[in-house]
């Protein structure tokens, strides 16, 4: 039957990852500073889902919803792969009609492959599987034997997500195959009874399983090799320089309105003197070997405050002043990360996610040489969403060149969701 309801995505991201021999779930770690299930949750976005639903481990729920941001529902997985499908569908809205299951697993899988899987289904298709060639020769061997015979590889196919479904039919199935062991959802379909049609997969929708898989998606996003999707509905190339900063989509746009649109973006700047007897707490962290340190009514932090005011303006709510204003004794010393994490709460009570930050800090010192991913993490936790830290001189020139001064420079993109 053909449709062109509501598209829901659910993305499976309940797993351990124990093959990757990592100590935290494999789709809480983070591919080029974001969690690996936002990659997928932001492709869903791109291809047109009218909702995404993540299944995340069980005791993660609230951290995962930090990962993903409010628009994104969020339920507790399984013990298997089905079971945290099955919860995945229990939170998909009734009025869908397609639905595509996708493997957190699989971060770098491309919208056109979400689009080629979607329109096979709104044309007719009941079940959809994108599938690629089978590369290696392939042999059939018996258990405990040594006998092997070869196999033809030209009918095989190996089998990716995202998978796409009819809705209707999709939860009848779903509801007939509980408690038997089925590894994905197509097979779930045809037990049921459906035909199961493929579409043309992808080699970038490979599934991170062991070490060298992550080590490939890590390679993939440096060179620039992935389609980048951001949060907005247009298919973009990532660039290096997009690399770098993280995943900066580089056709947001900012409206005329400060709080209509989308995609909006703000930015801040912030400057401090540097005086002897503070302490240097710059970019979410304390600098000991320095002895200077930027005064201030809070701690000073250049960093965070060029951060706060970014988020202020892309949410069009103010300024630092507004809310922070130095007639609050509340605010008194509070730390940079303090201020980034009140402000990064109130953007969002104001109804909008954070999509990215980036900042640049100005000045001779302190050097950030190798603790920038500290600082990133730093500021990153207290957002509650990705940070990407640049610094430079100003090659000894103006009140930064001479010592007198730090400074910092930010923009922030957030996505308006409510
Ligand atoms: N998955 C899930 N719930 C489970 C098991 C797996 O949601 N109980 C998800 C994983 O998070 C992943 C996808 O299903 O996105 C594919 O599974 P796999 O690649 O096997 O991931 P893990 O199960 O996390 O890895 P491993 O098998 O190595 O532990
Ligand atoms: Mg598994």
């Amino acid at each position: 039957m053909k449709t062109s309801g509501p598209v829901v995505t659910i993305v499976v991201a309940a797993g351990s990852g124990v093959r990757l021999g990592s100590d935290q779930p494999k789709a809480a770690l983070p591919l080029a500073g974001r969690p690996l299930v936002a990659w997928s949750v932001e492709t869903a976005w791109a291809a047109g889902s009218a909702a995404v639903v993540v299944v995340a481990p069980p005791d993660r729920v609230d951290e995962f919803r930090r990962y993903v941001g409010p628009s994104v529902t969020v339920v507790a997985g399984g013990q298997q792969r089905q079971d945290s499908v099955r919860a995945g569908l229990a939170a998909v809205p009734e009025a869908a009609s397609v639905v595509l299951v996708h493997d957190a697993a699989r971060p770098l899988a491309s919208v056109a492959l979400w689009r080629r899987v979607i329109a096979a289904v709104q044309t007719g298709a009941e079940a959809v599987v994108p599938v690629v060639a089978v590369v290696d020769s392939l042999r059939r061997v018996g258990a405990g034997s040594e006998l092997s015979v070869s196999v033809d590889r030209s009918e095989l196919r190996r089998v990716q997500t995202p998978q796409g479904f009819a809705a209707v039919p999709f939860r009848a199935a779903h509801g007939a195959a509980a408690g038997l062991d089925l590894t994905d959802d197509a097979t779930v379909m045809e037990r049921a009874g459906y035909p199961v049609a493929v579409v043309e997969g992808e080699e970038l929708a490979f599934k991170v399983t062991y070490p060298l898989d992550w080590a490939l998606a890590e390679t993939v996003v440096e060179h620039g090799l992935a389609e980048v999707t951001g949060n907005v509905n247009t298919e973009m190339t990532m660039t290096r320089e997009t690399v770098a900063l993280g995943r900066v989509p580089v056709a947001a746009t900012t409206t005329a309105d400060a709080v209509g649109g989308e995609i909006q973006t703000g930015i801040g700047f912030d400057t401090h003197r540097l005086v002897p007897g503070r302490a240097m707490a710059v970019a979410g962290l304390v600098w000991p070997d320095e002895l200077v340190g930027p005064d201030g009514h809070s701690d000073g932090d250049p960093v965070a405050h060029a951060i706060c005011d970014a988020l202020f303006t892309a949410a069009g709510i103010g300024d630092l002043g507004t809310h922070f204003g130095t007639a609050d004794p509340q605010w008194r010393g509070a730390s940079g990360v303090t201020l980034v994490a009140e402000t990064a709460r109130r953007v969002r009570a104001a109804g909008y996610q954070v999509v990215h930050v980036a900042v640049q800090l100005i000045g001779q010192r302190p050097k950030l040489g190798g603790r920038r991913a500290e600082a990133q993490e730093v500021l990153s936790q207290a957002l509650g969403g990705p940070v990407a830290l640049a610094a430079t001189t100003t090659d000894g020139l103006g009140f930064t060149g001479r010592g007198e001064g730090i400074a910092a420079m930010a923009t922030a993109t957030v996505r308006r969701v409510s």
